[in-house]
């Protein structure tokens, strides 16, 4: 199963547990005594999260009364400390509160939008980047982020893909540990560490049509195969809460699923951290149809397990009635209690419930913007090049334009409420202000993603004539992806396509750069230009980052999470899927049929008349400035014995002429199962360098427990039989060698 065995190999696996595990009996005694002496109201108090208010008279008696367990978007320090103050040394038991934010991708210091994170293929980019958020965030008293988002996400349209780790459950699985392990590092009681939050459990990517909040329909084995191993390998990791999604799965709201909240999260995985629910999605449990009013709600909600109500009031408003009637039983109300003080316990709170002020200091450090850069960098994907890329550092002139070329804005990206624009270095900046020799014409044609003018493409296209190279950076404004921000069409918007197109008409070297939230439909662009480099909104040092990439001083080595459709309609087109019973042969596409073609003349096979059966760019894709020749595969073992493990080692050959780094990615295919396997499933990568002209074996161990996969009887576990195993640069290439499974 996806767990901590899975990581250990890497180094990934998180201390948080064990180096917990010792003072945790401790607080167990402590928090059975406060538990002891809280009245139901006390209680029901630490079950409540709401919004900051500041110092307002509601807040400060709330606080005193022992009303409300945590605050999240309070930012200011001295409030903070003054309300913990007030929870400490005013309210009748001193619980202290616990403070939460989003901090999504940074706190100042922007990182790239996970997405773009997760291209990095780099757990310890991702680990370094939640560290440094962590430590700014928590400088100001924030101890709880409601990060990372771990859901997957097979649907582009959703904008929520943006603060996803993309398509992938292994990929998600690893991202989402190095993030918590970032946020949370060895002990969480450090004042400089925040709570992880697994979120949203579960199945909120597979929201139907890519529309925010929709209905999704999961069968249980797709669910446990697909959508949970992430949420499994965060609770092994120590992720301190969950927190539950928006959505419901087969016709049960998450905040109201006492079997994904009580039988699988607290049961099989053995859970004993917070489960707070998402934004009002107590209440609406109502909307859905899945509670008569706001008290039903409640009683559902508490019964389901779910500790915390994020801003519906239903615990306060009725959770003392409903354990007087007998519909929520104390037992359950303590419980979550339990899980809450546990939580502050965990965190020092009540050791050191204050933040130490240390105003702008704690922003923008040196470290936090070098790995801020090299960040962008790292997760850019180079989608083609026909050898204008690495620029030369001797070109004179450069035209620099489109609507993302200098906006500081956009360019961090969705769900960074905290990061400030005015310290982003956009890519015209960073050019202007690290090639002073190159003379740059900046006009970006159009003012933002969705402008339409075609006066200004005319301005943008005179500067282009006059350079040597055009560095057009396009794509997506950061309003249009993140929380509700669902497109049924992923072109890139407004006029930039006609800029890219009359740009082309120059004949001048035309370079894409495209800064998005998620996969855009760009085949056509992407065909105009003579190098495309692909940058999910890649956050404060974007400007820096790039530019190293345009100009060789890092090679690329991103990779896409995610696969890249040709057309919106093509949508669900994920790498892992089934083969079907008549997997696309003889493509013909819809041009090439013969005007009055017989019905049985082009074939009957899986496909789309209109964009046959390939993605633009497939999961895992990316190129670099240098080549990288890959070997066969070699087994240790055709056999695999139950229980067993084989290693699989590939040679990779630097052939080009740049030192690189290259994501080697493992994957396997199980041929014959009770339940149907995916074509290929992500089992294992490795980012490693090479040296030009250099060859380096790279190993991976896979073991029996790799091979496993919700059964058709419903269990977990392996079938003996034939497996293929690839060792490739993506998703779509390489060719399989083969191995067996053994039976018991
Ligand atoms: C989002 C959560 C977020 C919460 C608190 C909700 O709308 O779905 O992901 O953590 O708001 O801001």
């Amino acid at each position: 199963m996806m767990n901590l065995k899975i990581f250990a190999a890497t180094g990934l696996a998180v201390c948080f547990c064990a180096a917990a595990a010792a003072g945790q009996k401790n607080d167990e005694g402590r928090i059975d005594e406060l538990l002891s002496r809280m009245t139901l109201a006390e209680k029901i108090g630490q079950m409540h999260q709401i919004t900051g208010t500041g110092l307002s008279a509601d807040m400060t008696a709330a606080v005193r009364d022992g009303k409300v367990g945590s605050l999240l978007n309070e930012l200011d320090v001295e409030t903070i400390n003054e309300l913990q103050r007030i929870a400490v040394e005013e309210s009748r038991l001193g619980i202290p509160l616990v403070f939460a934010r989003d901090v999504i991708h940074g706190f100042k210091t922007i990182y790239p939008i996970p997405l773009g994170q997760a291209a990095s293929w780099d757990r310890a980019m991702v680990e370094e980047g939640a560290r440094i958020a962590a430590r700014e965030a928590s400088s100001v008293g924030i101890r709880w982020t409601f990060a990372p988002m771990i859901d997957v996400s097979r649907d582009p349209r959703w904008g929520r893909i943006a603060e996803s780790f993309g398509e992938d459950t292994y990929l998600t699985s690893a991202m989402g540990v190095a993030m918590i392990r970032g946020f949370q590092g060895g002990d969480l009681a450090s004042q400089d560490r925040v709570a992880a939050c697994a979120k949203h459990f579960a199945g909120y990517g597979a929201a139907e049509a890519g529309k925010d909040y929709n209905t999704t329909w999961i069968p249980e084995s797709q669910l446990r195969d697909v959508y949970l191993p992430p949420f499994h390998a965060a609770a092994d990791a120590g992720a301190a809460t969950f927190m539950c999604s928006f959505n419901d799965i087969n016709g049960i709201p998450s905040s109201g699923n006492e079997w994904l909240n009580r039988t699988i999260l607290r049961g099989e995985w053995g859970y004993d951290g917070v489960l707070v629910s998402d934004w009002g999605s107590i209440e609406q449990m109502i909307p859905h149809g899945f509670s008569a009013d706001l008290k039903h709600a409640a009683r559902q909600a508490a019964n389901a397990g779910v500790d915390m109500d994020m801003m519906s009031f239903a615990y306060t408003s009725y959770l003392e009635s409903l354990v007087a009637e007998g519909q929520v039983d104390e037992s359950v109300v303590d419980e979550a209690v339990r899980n809450i003080l546990r939580l502050k316990f965990r965190l020092g709170l009540f050791d050191k419930p204050y933040a130490e002020p240390q105003g702008r200091e704690a922003f923008y450090r040196e470290d936090a913007l070098a790995g801020a850069r090299a960040a962008a960098s790292g997760s850019a994907v180079l989608l083609k090049n026909n050898g204008i890329l690495p620029l030369k550092e001797d070109v004179k002139r450069i035209a620099v334009v489109g609507p993302l070329s200098d906006s500081g804005r956009d360019q961090i990206g969705t769900w960074c409420f905290d990061g400030e624009p005015q310290h982003s270095v956009t890519p015209l900046q960073a050019i202007r202000n690290e090639y002073p020799a190159i003379e740059i014409i900046a006009e970006a044609g159009l003012a933002y993603s969705r402008d339409r003018d075609a006066k200004a493409i005319e301005k943008a296209v005179r500067a282009a004539k006059k350079a040597d190279v055009i560095l057009c950076f396009a794509g997506e404004e950061a309003i249009l992806s993140g929380e509700a921000r669902s497109r049924a069409d992923i072109s890139l918007p407004g006029a930039q396509t006609e800029l890219i197109r009359q740009l082309k008409a120059t004949g001048k070297p035309l370079v894409l750069i495209v800064m998005a939230g998620r996969p855009l439909t760009i085949g056509s662009e992407v065909g105009m230009s003579d190098a495309a480099l692909f940058s999910f909104h890649a956050g404060t040092m974007a400007g820096p980052g790039l530019a190293d990439v345009l100009f060789g001083k890092v090679v690329p080595s991103g990779k896409l999470p995610v696969t890249f459709p040709r057309m919106t309609g093509q949508i669900p087109v994920y790498y892992n899927h089934k083969n079907t019973g008549r997997p696309a042969s003889g493509i013909t596409l819809i041009d090439d049929i013969p005007v009055d073609a017989v019905q049985t003349s082009i074939g009957f096979t899986s496909y789309h008349l209109d964009a046959g059966d390939s993605p633009l760019y497939p999961f895992g894709y990316g190129l670099s400035y240098t080549t990288f020749e890959y070997g066969m595969p070699r087994l240790s073992s055709a056999v695999m014995r139950p229980g067993g493990k084989i290693t699989a080692s590939c040679t990779i050959k630097n052939t080009g002429s740049f030192d690189a780094s290259e994501v080697v990615q493992l994957y396997i295919r199980d041929k014959v199962a009770s339940l149907i396997r995916p074509v290929r499933e992500l089992k294992g990568f490795k980012k490693i360098n090479i040296a030009a002209g250099e060859s380096v074996a790279v190993e991976f161990d896979i073991t029996a427990d790799d091979l496993g996969f919700w059964r058709g009887d419903g269990s977990f576990g392996t079938e003996a039989g034939e497996f293929e195993l690839w060792i490739s640069p993506d998703s779509a290439s390489g060719a399989p060698v083969r191995f067996d499974l053994a039976n018991e």
